[in-house]
């Protein structure tokens, strides 16, 4: 069984700090150093996928081209996920911080702040903060300037190169990869493009140093994480905990005494059932999430839950390739001709082999994750599956 930590609360990303001071002392400091210190702190994104940031600063900061830019990722789809809104909503000159700071580390002089549609009614606020901003690190010498583009509430444009062509003006559908972001990304120059709370933590790093940083959660998820507690709750909300707890403690933090599952990390995540609370640990060893932590209790259907994410699926697919826009649709009929009983509950095996394929043949993030969801709730809540 893996080590964990007992639950730890912190309160680090909605600080009240005042930003200038950290990027006064950012502005002494060479590219090198940030990066070194981001790369020292084990700082991973936050925005599910889990890259090592000072990794993807390095390798754009590598890059020769004149132009380069940073994207601040707050497209914020994942169903269950809301804590960027919160810290865009609390802390947006952190936000812009981590943009600058992440900006001086590549060599970057703009920044874009790719605003979930439905957050449009904090960019009157998000704007004034920025003028604010802008003004303050004028004084300061930082030659950087950011900017907003609103989404339209597709889930897809949340994936990286989705969300470039959408800014380009295209319709929001995922590149090839290679290349990456890094070496063309925003109008094919090299780009970093980091979630929210990401931008924050390397803040949180530059003000208090990697080995305070490190001293937070495990060896392989260093740091603190906000988490969005929704479901079968008594205390919904925003929730800043250190890495590395297990997923029992948790739940007797957040449950309400009768919790079934958890749903870790949204759609594209996992479904954990009780028996293994205990031995699930909350961090990139083991459950990695981007915030959305769903509780169930023994009221809800599973069915209903599994039918739910498999909707949400269909809906957004983008139907570029096929194995996602087939499988998508296949897997949403094959569970319901399973429950009506109009297919053998043995079918349910074809489903699990047909989310395998879509994992490995997808093209981008979202069709190779519908499997996540699909398999750990058949696997665990088979009874509940069939007629
Ligand atoms: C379908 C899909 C939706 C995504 N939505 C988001 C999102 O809303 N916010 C986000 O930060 N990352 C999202 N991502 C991950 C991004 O592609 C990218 O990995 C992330 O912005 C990188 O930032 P990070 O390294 O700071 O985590 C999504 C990925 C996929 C496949
Ligand atoms: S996996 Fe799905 S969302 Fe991704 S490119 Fe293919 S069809 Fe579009």
């Amino acid at each position: 069984m893996m080590e964990t930590k007992k639950i730890s609360k912190v309160d680090l990303i909605f600080e009240d700090i005042d930003p200038r001071e950290i990027l006064t002392r950012v502005k002494g400091m060479s590219a090198t150093e940030i990066i070194e210190e981001v790369l020292e702190s084990g700082l991973k994104g936050r925005g599910g996928a889990g890259f090592p940031t000072g990794m993807k600063w390095k390798f754009c900061s590598e890059e020769k081209e004149k132009d380069k830019y940073i994207v601040c990722n707050a497209d914020e789809g994942e169903p269950g996920t809301f804590k960027d809104r919160e810290i865009l909503d609390r802390v947006a000159q952190k936000v812009y911080a981590g943009m600058t700071i992440a900006g001086k580390a590549v060599g970057a002089q703009t920044g874009i702040v790719y605003l979930r549609g439905e957050y449009k009614f904090l960019l009157p606020q998000l704007r004034a903060e920025l003028e604010k901003f802008h003004k303050m690190i004028h004084e300061l010498g930082f030659d950087f300037r950011i900017d907003f583009r609103i989404g339209s509430g597709a889930y897809i444009c949340g994936e990286e190169s989705a969300l470039f062509e959408s800014i380009e003006g295209r319709r929001g559908e995922p590149r090839n990869k290679p290349p990456y972001p890094t070496s063309s990304g925003l109008f094919g120059k090299p780009t970093s493009i980091n979630n929210v709370e990401t931008l924050v933590n390397s803040v949180i790093i530059l003000k208090y140093g990697s080995e305070f940083y490190k001293k937070m959660g495990t060896q392989f998820s260093t740091g603190a994480k906000v988490f969005s507690v929704s479901g079968d709750t008594p205390k919904p909300g925003i929730y800043e905990l250190e890495l590395g707890m297990s997923l029992l403690e948790f739940v007797n933090e957040f449950g309400d005494g009768d919790t079934k599952a958890v749903q870790v990390g949204g759609a594209a995540g996992f479904c954990v059932p009780r028996k293994l609370f205990a031995s699930t640990v909350i961090g990139f060893e083991g459950v990695p999430t981007g915030g959305s932590m769903k509780l169930f209790n023994s009221s809800r259907s599973m069915y209903n839950v599994l039918h739910n994410y498999l909707d949400f699926f269909n809906e957004e697919s983008c139907g570029q390739c096929t194995p996602c826009r087939v499988g998508c649709q296949q897997l949403l009929k094959g569970v319901e001709s399973v429950k009506r009983g109009e297919s053998k509950s043995t079918y349910i095996d074809e489903l699990v082999k047909l989310a395998a394929t879509m994992k490995v043949a997808s093209k981008c993030g979202l069709g190779q994750s519908v499997g996540n969801a699909f398999n750990s709730i058949v696997e665990n809540f088979r009874e509940e599956i069939i007629y």
